[in-house]
């Protein structure tokens, strides 16, 4: 059995900086044509200059034969210039503009704790239409970790969409059914990136049997009606609903220790994790509205022109890990055999 759609995109991907980048980019590169590259690095990308530097940083750490391209974004701090903002956007440097609340995850302490004082930035990008990817997790310690992301769409996330008519939001890597409904129910002006991993794992792999760290990311995985209700948006067709991966590396040696980051690197083997989630739902028609046609139609950009073929066959063995100049990354393992391996 076999299968041609339109080549991929990754509406939201961590391709981190240096050795990593280098190690990680052609990992991504190899199935997709383009991805929204998350700005956290330490220090953040916040202007357009940034931007426009870590773009030619990850231009020239693509492999030779690549089709691929970058697409930006820009870190939201409470002190971000909009018209450096708009300037970045007219020039074509960003595609997007990224909301961390401050300390919600990884390199997010520059991130917004007053939302006030942002407001100014994305009335302007509702007016220029600029997408802003949210981060939708409140950081109150009050807040069960499990309940953050619910709690957020209520507190957050909906008062912002209400006080700034026609700004565009993308909410970023959603883990709840709250978040399916929300997005779902919201209309033209909000969609939801779902990661391959959320498809898959819930809190159980996390924590039954001994504590496993390369299950770690955040938002962290919820129970099990939740990765259903996910499962079921993505695999609906429904327009709201993109393949974002968050395929987020760390070091090894920075995820299997006492205080261990948050993450799963999934860019090698997405493809075949999802061909297999699409199939066992009897979906496979409608994996490429999932990851070639509903994010071009979100971000207003056409789909791509080349296709890639996936291949049922014998099971597909991948490295349980891949190398850096630093050390190794774990690969995310799916827990069952993938049998949908990509054409070269
Ligand atoms: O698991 C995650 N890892 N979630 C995020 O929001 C950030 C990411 C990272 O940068 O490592
Ligand atoms: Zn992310």
């Amino acid at each position: 059995m076999q299968l041609t759609i339109r080549r991929p995109d990754d509406w939201h991907l961590h391709l981190r900086d240096g050795a990593m980048l280098r190690a990680v980019l052609p990992e991504t590169a190899r199935h997709f044509a383009r991805a929204i590259v998350m700005p956290n690095l330490v220090p953040p990308v916040v202007t357009g200059a940034e931007a426009s530097a870590y773009r030619a940083r990850i231009l020239a750490a693509l492999p030779v034969d690549a089709d691929f391209k970058p697409l930006m974004t820009l870190y939201l701090t409470e002190d971000t210039d909009v018209a450096d903002v708009l300037a970045a956007q007219a020039a074509g440097v960003i595609t997007a503009v990224k909301l961390y609340p401050a300390g919600a995850t990884t390199n997010s302490a520059s991130g917004v704790s007053d939302f006030n004082k942002v407001r100014h930035v994305l009335d302007k990008m509702a007016e220029t239409g600029l997408p802003l990817c949210v981060h939708g997790e409140v950081t109150d310690p009050e807040i069960d970790i499990f309940d953050r992301e619910a709690v957020f769409i209520e507190r957050v996330l909906d008062p912002i969409r209400r006080a700034t008519p026609g700004l565009r939001v993308v909410m970023e890597h959603i883990t709840t059914r709250d978040g399916v409904d929300y997005v779902r129910d919201g209309g033209a002006d909000i969609a939801a990136t779902i990661t391959t991993h959320h498809l898959i794992i819930n809190r159980n792999h996390i924590l039954v049997g001994g504590i496993k760290p390369h299950y770690y990311c955040l938002p962290v995985a919820k129970r099990e009606a939740h990765r259903l209700a996910l499962v079921q948006a993505a695999t609906s067709g429904d327009a709201s609903f993109f393949l974002g991966t968050d395929s987020a590396p760390h070091l090894d040696v920075a995820k299997e220790q006492a205080c261990g980051c948050a993450g799963c690197f999934t860019a090698t083997n997405t493809l075949s994790c999802l061909a297999e989630i699409f199939e066992c739902d009897g979906a496979l028609d409608r994996l490429e509205a999932f990851t070639s046609r509903n994010g071009p139609a979100f971000y207003r950009l056409p789909v791509n022109e080349a296709t890639i073929t996936l291949r049922k066959g014998v099971p597909v063995d991948y490295p349980a890990r891949i190398a850096t100049a630093e050390g190794p990354v774990t690969l995310f393992d799916p827990g069952f055999a993938l049998h949908w391996s990509v054409d070269a």
